[in-house]
């Protein structure tokens, strides 16, 4: 009969294999060819996923854990979501594996339970897994302007307990899914279960999801960015003024004029011109940028290289397409945006400066106008240092330059600066973005705050400010610095905001 089937159908030579062959071993190249996702051989022994990439060998195959799971007993392994293993012996659903740190090495090995496992490369592969991701890390991917509505990435949370999230641009927000899993099932909605992520988010892309109409596109990772022009110049960052042309001008103070250019006709930089140049000894700014160059955080301007060569002296840095965060929040496109990208911009902040208080760093002049954004609400701290640098000389002969409204008091009455009177005007910038980029204390004159605050005055919450976002502002208003929080703790506070949010 097989062989009668075969002659008189041979296209379908694979299904009357599949029939009659069902106890025997299927074979590779056919397995090979199929990337529908939706066929799966008796004998299969990855039952759930079909890609032509998951054909390694069984052995020394590396499995990741979709979700966390504690030891019950000295033999099983406690492992957390996105953990990776060798399996040592397969045995029903309790296997023993090996678990692997990142360069591949066994850190330990016991009991795990099947079900909580998928081959590495058969998730990992995928142009919409992106493993391990926090919230923050994941509105800077999918808010940029390469994706469209519809844009989606699968992530692991990095909160405990959460597991796997969908999370989807929707009008120029983020839309997030817990992806709930129970006995080989996938499912956001209890209602409709899949048997694997690739069913769930395959079944997504042709049905609506809440209140979108399908998934669209895998989300356009986004390009990391670099703390260096090139190798190059990686130590030797006194270069000539020739290598740069000046564009656009950004912005104009009373320090600097800033301007988009370009280094050797091929990269974007922004360009600091110093003005005041009378003030600053060559040999002390070389040696105080120096300082400031080590200091490097995806959440802080990477300074690149200077000019000093001849009058104005330059600083270049990274150029942010958005501009600074104060002119973003007034304009149109900031005064849409919601409070999770706001509190995700805040803690940003909070995260840059937690690294320069750990690095015993103090900015001293920190405000939305020295935060600058680039795609997805990328934001990083800019101008850090650079106020005693260059400032400093000229608050100094000229108190009126002294940014009162963002200045803690004890250094305004003391010349007291610390990382706790960052945290002060941390939550000025707080009130700055809640409000939209409002000036603070408005009605009130710079220098009449001073007198305000020090009889107990503070700024009442932003309309559209929670109450918790409200309360951090406040704990940075305390007017002993020792009672503010310091960054660590803001940056932990803040995520827990995120997660309340939605
Ligand atoms: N304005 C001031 N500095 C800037 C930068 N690095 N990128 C974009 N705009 C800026």
């Amino acid at each position: 009969m097989e062989e009668c089937l075969n002659r008189s159908c041979p296209c379908l030579r694979s299904l009357w294999d599949r029939m009659f062959k069902k106890d025997k071993k299927v074979e590779e190249p056919e397995r090979k060819g199929s990337n529908s996702g939706h066929f799966k051989p008796d004998s299969d022994p990855e039952p759930r996923y079909e890609y032509s990439r998951s054909v390694a060998s069984e052995e020394g195959a590396v499995y990741i854990a979709l979700w966390a799971f504690q030891a019950r007993d000295c033999d099983e392994l406690s492992f957390d979501a996105g953990d990776r293993f060798r399996v040592v012996k397969r045995a029903g659903d309790w296997w023993t594996a090996a678990k692997l740190d990142a360069s591949g090495r066994v850190l330990a090995t016991g009991v795990v339970l099947r079900s909580y496992l998928e081959r590495a490369e058969s998730v990992t592969l995928q142009p919409w897994f992106f493993g391990k991701m926090n919230r923050s890390e994941c509105l800077s991917h999918l808010l940029t302007d390469q994706n469209k509505d519809g844009a989606f990435l699968v992530r692991v949370s990095e909160t405990d307990n959460v597991g796997h999230v969908l999370s989807v641009k929707v009008k120029n927000k983020a839309k997030h899914f817990k992806i709930y899993h129970s006995e080989n099932e996938f499912y956001v909605d209890e209602s409709c279960r899949l048997s694997s992520l690739l069913e769930l988010v395959q079944y997504y892309q042709s049905h609506p999801l809440a209140a979108l109409d399908r998934l669209g596109k895998p989300c356009v990772r986004r390009k990391p960015k670099h703390h260096d022009l090139s190798h190059t110049t990686v130590d030797m960052w006194e270069l000539p003024k020739e290598d740069f042309i000046l564009e656009d001008k950004l912005g104009s103070g009373y320090f600097a004029d800033v301007y988009r250019g370009k280094w050797k006709n091929q990269t974007y930089v922004a360009i600091k011109v110093l003005k005041n140049n009378e003030s600053l000894n060559q040999h002390t700014f070389q040696t105080e940028v120096e300082v400031l160059k080590q200091l490097r955080h995806n959440h802080l301007i990477s300074l690149f290289a200077i000019c000093t060569s001849s009058i104005p002296y330059y600083i270049i840095t990274e150029y942010m397409e958005k501009g600074n965060l104060l002119d973003l929040l007034r304009s149109p496109e900031g005064n849409a945006l919601d409070l999770e990208i706001l509190t995700d911009m805040a803690f940003q902040v909070a995260d840059g400066m937690t690294y320069l208080e750990d690095h015993n760093s103090i900015h001293r002049d920190l405000a939305a106008r020295n935060v600058l954004v680039s795609e997805g609400y990328l934001c990083k701290v800019a101008d850090f240092g650079l106020a005693r640098i260059i400032k400093e000389p000229i608050y100094l002969s000229n108190d009126k330059k002294i940014p009162f409204k963002w200045t803690a008091p004890e250094a305004i009455e003391h010349g007291i600066f610390s990382n706790k009177s960052d945290v002060w005007s941390f939550g000025i910038l707080l009130h700055e973005i809640y409000s939209y980029g409002a000036n603070p204390y408005p009605g009130i004159a710079k220098k009449a705050v001073f007198e305000e605050i020090k009889r107990g005055y503070r700024m009442p919450a932003p309309s559209k400010c929670p109450h918790f976002i409200y309360k951090i502002m406040q704990s940075c208003w305390s007017k002993q610095p020792e009672d503010r929080p310091d960054f660590k703790r803001l940056k932990s506070e803040l995520q827990e905001c995120i997660d309340r949010i939605i």
